[in-house]
């Protein structure tokens, strides 16, 4: 964060492996991303990037696969292909299983002829599914490919979430990885970090000081954070139906985001001081109740002549499946800061728009000057929006321009696009791809950052599956379950 980024040693050679190199997240994400990277010369200059995976393939093949996904934001469209050669050229394809310590071995020797040195950095990203991480991770330490004791190349893994689906899954598979690589080599990723406004959300905080006083209980009244999107589940059935929106999408993008917006003041900006603070503030936030939670799943509905599937009729998912598509819940924080002020969260696929959002509502104060005029004085807000659109703006109470005293509530608004008129908002993964390979981790999560999320919501999960409990119904495309109106009643307040 900021200039005290960690520099890229750009002058040792650097091998990337992409596990799961065949697969989507390295097609459609880390591929494209790293070659943004490369057409902004943010890579050493001797660079191999490996992709490794079951389905067999040539480097040609692989190479003619990844261009499908790779576009020119950084250079000029007449230098594409150029470019696009050139970073093709760094790219190789080796086939293997991930449970076969033969296969590591092979990979091991093609990365010795490639690298063809002693003093090489590794990067391997484990673009595989969850429950193959661990086996994977003890592969490539059984194959020597992690550089280990004093060596001044270093050899980091980057995993994305889910890490386990509670609170004991998630500490096995962090005491399991801990045997091959140390906590400072691994690279938990939740990709809302490296989203732009996400990483806005400490300056806007910390670099503003008028918030800071209007920051708490005395003048805030509730904090929403609202995620949605307007499709399913989009084929992921298989993964989906294990896991649901409150492990894929609450416990971490959502929850990070509520660490961001309340946690105190780092020290300092290093990554350590930063993941303190939001390991503190996330340990102040009891455990989520049944009581405080609505959870629900899509139902079909047919409209304009054509049918949306329910959840329950996705591929791979069980016709009889109680998995949630939709929760939205209620934090509290306690501590000085945020006693009393709920903090509303929700997530939900199949919804009315796709949106990211926080909104801060502040408290009315007493005496409406002009109860006259307008008696419910709207409350300030401010809302920051993640995506689409990227945007902060501040609803306040103006006078519509003319000769009588009418009030309305209008937007102080700042639009990324037309404020950052030629600034590319980057990507999330080039974000966190450059910082891990920089060694900047305040980005990722920490060991007991994942610990401190997965007890807020540990208990529930449990109770849900022992329980049963079936989510409430709702249409694709619609806002949600009913019951969740009936849940933010209980705290006075509306979603947006
Ligand atoms: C992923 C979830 O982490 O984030 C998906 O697994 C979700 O279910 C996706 O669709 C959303 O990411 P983004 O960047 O498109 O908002």
């Amino acid at each position: 964060m900021g200039p005290q980024r960690k520099e890229l040693d750009s002058n040792t050679p650097l091998t990337i492996v992409i596990v799961g190199g065949s697969g989507d997240l390295a097609r459609r994400k880390i591929l494209p991303a790293l070659f943004q990277l490369h057409c902004r010369q943010l890579l050493p200059k001797k660079f191999h990037i490996i992709g490794f995976s079951r389905t067999p393939m040539s480097h040609e093949e692989f190479r003619q696969k990844t261009t499908e996904f790779l576009t020119c934001r950084y250079v000029p469209q007449s230098r594409c292909q150029e470019h696009m050669d050139d970073f093709l050229a760094h790219c190789y394809y080796a086939t293997g299983n991930y449970d076969s310590a033969d296969s590591f071995l092979d990979l091991f020797q093609t990365m010795k002829k490639l690298e063809g040195e002693r003093l090489v950095h590794r990067l391997y990203y484990l673009a595989i599914p969850p429950s193959i991480f661990l086996n994977t991770a003890r592969s490539l330490g059984n194959a020597g490919l992690v550089h280990c004791g004093p060596s001044p190349a270093w050899s980091r893994v980057v995993i994305e979430k889910p890490f386990g689906r509670d609170r004991q899954s998630s500490d096995v598979m962090a005491q399991e990885l801990a045997k091959v690589f140390g906590e400072r080599d691994i690279y938990r990723i939740d990709h809302y970090l490296g989203k732009e406004v996400i990483q806005n959300l400490m300056v806007l905080r910390f670099a503003n000081p008028i918030f800071e006083p209007l920051w708490s209980r005395e003048y805030i009244e509730s904090v929403q954070i609202s995620w949605k999107e307007d499709i399913g589940i989009e084929g992921r059935g298989g993964y989906f139906d294990e896991y649901g929106i409150i492990r894929d999408v609450m416990q971490n993008h959502l929850l990070q985001i509520l660490s961001l917006a309340a946690m105190e003041k780092p020290a300092s900006l290093d990554s350590q001081a930063v993941r303190d603070e939001k390991v503190r503030v996330l340990k102040c936030v009891p455990a989520l109740t049944r009581d405080d939670l609505v959870i629900g799943q899509y139902r079909g509905i047919e409209r304009d002549g054509k049918r949306q599937p329910s959840y329950a009729e996705e591929d791979k998912v069980r016709p009889d499946s109680i998995t949630p598509t939709y929760a939205a819940a209620v934090l509290r924080i306690q501590n000085e800061r945020w006693e009393g002020v709920p903090f509303l969260i929700r997530a939900g696929k199949a919804l009315d728009g796709r949106m990211t959002e926080v909104r801060v509502r502040f408290r009315a104060r007493p005496q409406n000057l002009y109860q006259e005029i307008l008696p419910d004085l709207p409350h300030n807000e401010l809302v920051i929006r993640i995506q689409p659109d990227e945007a902060i703006y501040f609803k306040i109470v103006n006078k519509v321009p003319g000769l009588s005293l009418n009030l309305v509530s209008t937007d102080l608004d700042l639009k990324y696009k037309s404020a950052f008129k030629g600034d590319e908002i980057p990507d999330a993964y080039e974000t966190l791809l450059v910082d891990a390979l920089r060694g900047e981790k305040s980005l990722f999560i920490r060991n007991d950052e994942l610990a401190a999320a997965w007890d807020i919501f540990t208990p529930v999960l449990h109770e849900l599956e022992e329980k049963k409990v079936r989510p409430e119904l709702y249409d694709f495309g619609g806002k949600g379950p009913k019951s969740t109106d009936k849940l933010l009643d209980r705290y006075g307040k509306v979603w947006e």
